[in-house]
């Protein structure tokens, strides 16, 4: 179990102990606590209709927050590589959500021209953006090239996410004004980031074929999530603007990225409770439900 034994090597015991029971955090919730569970109280949903945009909702964490904010009356955009996956997840989502609006547009993250791709059809249609949650990761087993030439965990977990927040924040912060709802921003990282070491990121081993190392290259990804959730929630601050950023940890889910291990826990809640709490926590990293 690779992100259990991380958490007993990096956290203190007590919070490992009360994360693996699923006790309550300050939150209220702990992790075996469901997205359901923590929308259960919606008013902050139902008061305004809401649009949220979420990568690589095709599967996993993602298409399981698809379903909890669509079911909770938030209109969904479903950004994904595979259409075919994206459009099976809508069916389900309009299944036991009939009135669901669910838009899929097109993504492949590891390409900064199908991001710029992306954000042109996206803000072609006009529609206001509240939540922008970046839950789209990979883990290479092997190192692989993007079409950008850019080592494709880095470009997918980071680069992407990293463009398209950029073309994306003027949008949000616009939705924010004319509304007058705070705007969130999700980044999600994983425990793993504190796997880097104290002398940052080894850019050069990451790319020699020789010295790559999966996890390493992840753990890395998952730092700079964080680092870009600090960097923009500065850049917030400064423009005064309503939008908050956060970064987190979703929790231990068996899910396409670790489907070799032997994943315990739901996860989808914590992304879905950094959209619904009210309390900004903007600038944090939070493991919301494990602490
Ligand atoms: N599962 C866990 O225990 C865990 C723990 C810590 C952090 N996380 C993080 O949680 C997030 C969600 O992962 P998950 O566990 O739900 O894994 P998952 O089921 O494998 O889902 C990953 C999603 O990312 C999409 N994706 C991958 N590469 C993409 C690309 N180039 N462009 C667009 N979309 C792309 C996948 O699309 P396809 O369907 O086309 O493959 C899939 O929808 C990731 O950021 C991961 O690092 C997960």
């Amino acid at each position: 179990m690779l992100f259990v034994s991380a958490t007993l090597q990096n956290e203190p015991m007590k919070a490992t102990l009360r994360y693996l029971a699923g006790m309550a955090g300050p939150s209220g919730f702990g992790s075996n606590s469901t997205a359901e569970q923590v929308t259960e109280d919606s008013s902050c949903f139902l008061s305004s209709p809401l649009t949220a945009l979420i990568t690589g909702a095709s599967s996993g964490i993602g298409a399981e927050t698809a379903r909890v904010l669509a079911k909770r009356g938030v209109r969904v955009v479903i950004a994904a590589r595979d259409l075919k996956k994206a459009r099976e997840v809508k069916r389900n989502i309009q299944k036991e959500s009939p009135k669901a609006e669910v838009v899929l547009l097109e993504i492949d993250l590891s390409s900064f021209g199908s991001v710029q791709r992306f954000c042109s059809e996206f803000l072609a249609l006009e529609l206001p953006l509240n939540i922008l949650i970046n839950n789209a990761g990979i883990f290479c087993q092997n190192l692989e090239f993007s079409e950008d030439k850019i080592e494709t965990t880095f470009a997918t977990n980071y680069l992407g996410h990293f463009l398209l927040t950029e073309i994306l924040l003027d949008k949000m912060i616009e939705t924010a004004e004319k509304t007058g709802i705070q705007g969130r921003i999700i980044n999600v990282s994983s425990v793993i980031h504190s796997w880097v070491k104290k002398d940052g990121f080894r850019f050069n081993d990451i790319l020699s074929g020789k010295k790559y190392n999966g996890t390493r290259a992840y753990a890395q990804s998952k730092l700079a999530n964080i680092l870009h959730a600090k960097e923009i929630a500065k850049q917030l601050k400064a423009r005064n603007a309503r939008v908050t950023i956060n970064a987190v940890h979703p929790g231990i889910v068996k899910t396409g990225i670790i489907r070799a291990h032997k994943g315990l826990l739901t996860g989808s809640s914590n992304n879905v409770l950094c959209c619904s709490e009210l309390k900004n926590r903007s600038d944090k990293w939070k493991i919301l439900c494990r602490l």
